[in-house]
C-alpha cells in the first residue's frame, strides 16, 4: 500500500478512536504482563499483512491512555490543541529535521517567528531561543549556557579541578541533577536550596549557600528559579532571585516548563514578575496550552549566545556559509536533526491568538479554584495548600493503620483499575497526596465532582 492508502486505514482508526473518546475515558490501567498477553508485538522475520497492519493500529488506540478526555489529570498537560494535532500531521508527513533552512524553510520561519513572539512575552524585545526535547533539556541547555557565559574555556578545555556550583530550590524539577550529570558537574554540585512553607524558594537560605559556597573554594555560577513547581505549582520570587543573582553575577535561569504559560495571562503573570532581568527560560507550551508533546521552547534575552555556546562543527557538510544557511537553527541546538515541533505549535497559536490563549490559561485557573472549593466543602478530604496555579493537592481521610504515601498510590490504582480517571499523587516532606492537575480546558465542576466522588468510593472500598 502506499501512503494514501494507509493513511486513509490510520485516518479511520483515528476518527473511531476520537469518537468513542468520551465513552472509553482514560480507559483501564492493566499489568504490563496483563496487557503483553493481550497483544501480539512479536516482530518476525516475515512481514505481517495490511490486514494485521490494521488491527495492530486498532490495538494500539484500543489500549492506549485518553489523555484528551478531561479526566486525564495525572500529568502536566492534558487534552490536545486540534490545529495542533493537524500540524503535528504536518511534521510527520513532511519528515525533515530542523537541522538546516535548506531543510525546513517554512518550520524554521514558524519556530524563530515563535521564539520572538515568546521573548516578547517574557519581555525581551529581541530574544534568542530554540525548540527542546523537553523542560529537562530546556534546562540543561540553562545550565551549559550559564558554564559557557561565567567560564568560556571549559566549553574546549572541559570543567578540570574547578568545582562549579548551581543552585536551585529544593522542590525544583529532578532534571537539574541529571543536568549536572550530563555536564559532569556532578550531582553534588547541584544545592537544594530550602522552601519556606508554600513551597517558595528562600532567598535567605540562597544567600547563604552562595556565601558558604564561595567561601569553600567553589564556583558559583548558576541559580535555576522554578515558575510553577511540579508537586505544588508554586512560583519561585523570581524578581528577588534577579537581584541576588545580579549581586552575585550568577546566571538566573528560570524553569517554567509548567508555569511559563501564565505569561499569556494579565490576571497572573505576577507570578513571574521580574522575569525580563532573568538570562534564560525554559517554557513547554505543550503543557499549559496543549499543543502537543513535544513543544518545548529554550529563551534568552542574549542575542547570539545560543551559536556561540552550542556551535561548532558541521560546516564540512551540513551548516554552508550561505544566506540562507545563517538561518539555520541546527548551530544554536545541541540536536542535529530535530524534529519540526514548531509547527504544531505554530497553528495552535494562529488558531486562537494570544487573546484565545489567555482565556485557555484563564479558564484552567478558574477551574483549579473550583476543584479546590470542591474539596473544602467534602468531607473527608483536605487541600494540602490553597492552589497557586493548576496544581490541586489534597489527602483523603485514612485508616490510622495505612501510611500515607501506600493509601493515596492505592485509592489511584484503584480509580485506574476502573477506568474512572487518572489522578496523580506526591509525596512531600513526609507528607502524601492526591495532586489533580486542572490542564484540560474540557474540565467542568460536574467532571471535578465526579472524580472527589469516585475517590471517596474507592476509599470506602479500601476500608473494607
Ligand atoms: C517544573 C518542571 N520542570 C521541568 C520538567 C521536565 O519537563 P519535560 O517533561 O518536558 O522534560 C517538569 C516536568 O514535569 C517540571 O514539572
Amino acid at each position: 500500500m502506499n501512503h494514501s492508502e494507509v493513511l486513509q486505514l490510520a485516518q479511520k482508526a483515528i476518527d473511531q478512536y476520537l469518537r468513542q473518546l468520551h465513552d472509553q475515558g482514560v480507559g483501564k490501567s492493566q499489568t504490563p504482563l496483563a496487557l503483553k498477553e493481550q497483544l501480539n508485538l512479536s516482530l518476525t522475520a516475515t512481514a505481517q499483512s495490511d490486514f494485521q497492519l490494521q488491527q495492530d493500529l486498532q490495538n494500539y488506540l484500543k489500549h492506549a491512555v485518553g489523555t484528551l478526555d478531561p479526566r486525564f489529570m495525572n500529568q502536566l498537560f492534558s487534552g490536545l490543541q486540534p490545529w495542533a494535532l493537524a500540524g503535528e500531521m504536518l511534521a510527520a508527513v513532511t519528515n525533515t529535521t530542523m537541522a538546516t533552512y535548506e531543510a525546513s524553510p517554512v518550520a524554521t520561519l514558524m519556530e524563530r517567528e515563535l521564539v520572538q513572539h515568546l521573548c516578547g512575552f517574557a519581555g525581551w524585545k529581541t530574544g534568542d531561543g530554540i525548540m527542546v526535547t523537553g523542560g529537562s533539556n530546556a534546562n540543561l541547555v540553562g545550565m551549559l549556557m550559564a558554564r559557557n557565559k561565567l567560564f568560556p574555556d571549559y566549553k574546549k578545555t572541559g570543567v578540570s579541578g574547578a568545582r562549579l556550583v548551581a543552585f536551585v530550590s529544593e522542590e525544583a524539577h529532578y532534571s537539574f541533577g541529571k543536568a549536572a550529570n550530563i555536564m559532569g558537574l556532578g550531582t553534588d554540585n547541584i544545592r537544594a536550596i530550602a522552601a519556606d512553607a508554600a513551597g517558595r524558594m528562600s532567598t535567605a537560605a540562597l544567600k547563604a549557600a552562595i556565601q558558604q559556597s564561595r567561601a569553600a573554594g567553589e564556583h558559583p555560577f548558576f541559580v535555576g528559579a522554578t515558575a510553577g513547581t511540579t508537586v505544588l505549582g508554586e512560583f519561585d520570587p523570581i524578581d528577588e532571585l534577579s537581584l541576588i543573582a545580579r549581586e552575585e553575577k550568577l546566571w538566573l535561569h528560570v524553569d517554567g516548563a509548567w508555569g511559563g504559560s501564565v505569561l499569556l495571562s494579565r490576571k497572573h503573570r505576577h507570578l513571574m514578575s521580574g522575569i525580563e532581568k532573568a538570562d534564560s527560560l525554559g517554557w513547554d507550551t505543550h503543557k499549559m496550552l496543549g499543543t502537543g508533546l513535544v513543544s518545548s521552547f529554550f529563551l534568552t534575552p542574549h542575542a547570539n549566545a545560543l551559536r556561540t555556546s552550542h556551535g561548532g562543527g558541521g560546516a564540512d557538510y551540513i551548516f554552508h556559509a550561505s544566506d540562507a544557511g545563517s538561518w539555520d537553527l541546527g548551530p544554536s541546538s545541541l540536536q542535529c536533526g530535530r524534529k519540526a515541533d514548531a509547527i504544531k505549535v505554530w497553528f495552535a497559536w494562529r488558531a486562537l491568538g494570544d487573546d484565545g490563549l489567555e482565556t485557555y490559561v484563564d479558564a484552567l485557573f478558574a477551574n483549579a479554584q473550583t476543584a479546590a472549593t470542591l474539596v473544602k466543602q467534602t468531607a473527608g478530604l483536605e487541600l494540602v495548600c490553597e492552589p497557586t496555579s493548576l496544581n490541586v493537592c489534597f489527602r483523603v481521610k485514612r485508616p490510622h493503620h495505612v501510611a500515607s504515601a501506600q493509601w493515596h498510590r492505592m485509592l489511584r490504582e484503584q480509580l485506574m483499575n476502573k477506568g474512572q480517571a487518572m489522578v496523580n499523587m506526591a509525596t512531600r516532606k513526609d507528607d502524601s497526596f492526591i495532586r489533580l492537575i486542572t490542564a484540560h480546558p474540557g474540565q467542568n465542576e460536574k467532571i471535578l465532582k465526579s472524580l472527589l466522588s469516585d475517590l471517596l468510593k474507592a476509599a470506602e472500598e479500601l476500608n473494607h
